[in-house]
């Protein structure tokens, strides 16, 4: 069975993120969609477990996708969960620059790990998650750009 692992922050999971799982999701037998738990930083929007939520809430269709919280190196928890391959999405040159050097390492100490680019549609070229966020905390209209059931979540920030 091949499994794949698509790690991010999803601080919160926008309509381009789901655009990758749903593409992902039908490359691999198994797609897990890892939150990352990151110590390091600081409190984002969203604690991890409504993160999580927010995934399973708007992946519920996609009956071959996990959602999981992680900490820890990627390659490591890609090994435990038995992951052949990342999946991450490219939206410009500048995310490429970015996602080379993070696949390099991952393959060399990751036993030969792959990670696999999906490129972002154009038409959520300009989305993200921090664009996202500015336009919750200055009362922008972002509700175009997450899923349904993440925007009746975040109504509440
Ligand atoms: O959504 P993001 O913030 O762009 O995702 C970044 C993520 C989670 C994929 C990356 O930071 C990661 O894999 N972190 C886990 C720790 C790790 O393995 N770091 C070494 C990468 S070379």
């Amino acid at each position: 069975m091949k499994v794949g692992i698509y790690p991010g922050s999803f601080d919160p999971m926008t309509i381009g993120h789901l655009d990758i799982i749903e593409r992902a999701a039908k490359l691999v037998d198994k797609l897990v969609v890892a939150v990352l738990i990151n110590p390091n930083k600081r409190q984002g929007l969203l604690d991890h477990e409504s993160r999580k939520v927010a995934l399973e809430g708007a992946t519920k269709h996609l009956p071959n996708v996990e959602v999981v919280c992680f900490t820890g190196l990627l390659i490591d928890y890609a090994k435990e969960i038995n992951a052949s391959v990342v999946i991450r999405g490219i939206r410009s040159g500048k995310d490429l620059d970015m996602e080379l050097g993070m696949a390099q390492i991952n393959k060399q100490l990751g036993g030969g790990l792959e990670t696999i680019f999906l490129m972002t549609a154009p038409e959520y070229a300009c989305i993200s998650s921090s664009v996202v966020r500015e336009l919750i905390a200055f009362g922008g209209d972002y509700s175009a750009y997450v899923p349904e059931s993440v925007y009746k979540q975040l109504k509440k920030y």
